[in-house]
């Protein structure tokens, strides 16, 4: 199972890259728009930073011919760019295309599992099943995952399952636990993972029983 990095935030990328387990990055316009200067330098910018992982750009374009050629533009700018397409009509005769020109894809927005088998069977490196975009909405998708995952072992396909639009840690254990290939994390909820209120109410109750202990008692346990 791998982790990618759901920013466009250069910052925050180099933040979390330090820590040694992000295999690639997804951005998407909503990602691009939060960040100063022109997207197309700034995803420029995060390809050079991944150097040979994988980088998502998502077509801005609505039409399948002009997905195709943004697409086509993307995976000209870096050879580790993977283009992102919705998982729509329009977005399926863009991947039947890039496919036959080897051009890598993250399929987006994807809530259907029947969909996913569809794009998988068109050649897509990569499914993104949301899940966090649905329960904002009070949607049940707890099961997605799972389902897609048993569509495609049965088939044998080759597309990875990629966990997405996570906004808490619990979307994140069932992503893990249902067989996702690849979860893509934003910054803040990665940050969540690390600041469990209750390893944090732990220690602060380990820290305040050593305060009893007297300062010479503890000097040749705190002296090393
Ligand atoms: C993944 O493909 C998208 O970039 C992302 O996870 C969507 O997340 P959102 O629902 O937070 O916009």
């Amino acid at each position: 199972m791998e982790i990618f990095l759901d920013t466009s935030s250069i910052k925050d990328i180099k933040k979390w890259d330090n820590l040694g387990f992000i295999s690639g990055v997804t951005t998407n316009p909503a990602l691009l728009s939060k960040e100063k200067g022109m997207p197309i330098e700034l995803l420029k910018e995060i390809c050079a930073l991944m150097g040979e992982r994988p980088v998502s750009a998502q077509v801005t374009a609505e039409s399948s011919e002009k997905m195709i050629e943004q697409g086509i533009y993307f995976s000209n700018l870096s050879d580790n760019i993977l283009v992102k397409l919705p998982s729509n009509l329009s977005g399926y005769k863009a991947q039947i295309k890039l496919s036959q020109l080897n051009i890598k894809t993250n399929i987006t927005l994807c809530f259907d599992p029947v969909t996913d088998c569809l794009f998988a069977k068109a050649g897509a490196t990569y499914v993104s099943m949301i899940l966090g975009r649905s329960e904002d909405f009070n949607l049940q998708q707890s099961s997605l995952i799972k389902r897609t995952r048993a569509i495609f072992e049965h088939n044998s396909f080759d597309t990875k399952i990629l966990g997405a639009s996570f906004r808490n840690p619990q979307q994140i254990e069932l992503a893990m636990s249902q067989g996702a290939d690849v979860l893509t994390i934003p910054p803040n909820s990665l940050s969540m993972l690390f600041n469990n209120p209750l390893t944090n109410g732990g220690l602060k109750d380990f820290e305040d029983a050593w305060k009893t202990i007297n300062d010479n008692d503890k000097k040749t346990y705190d002296n090393f």
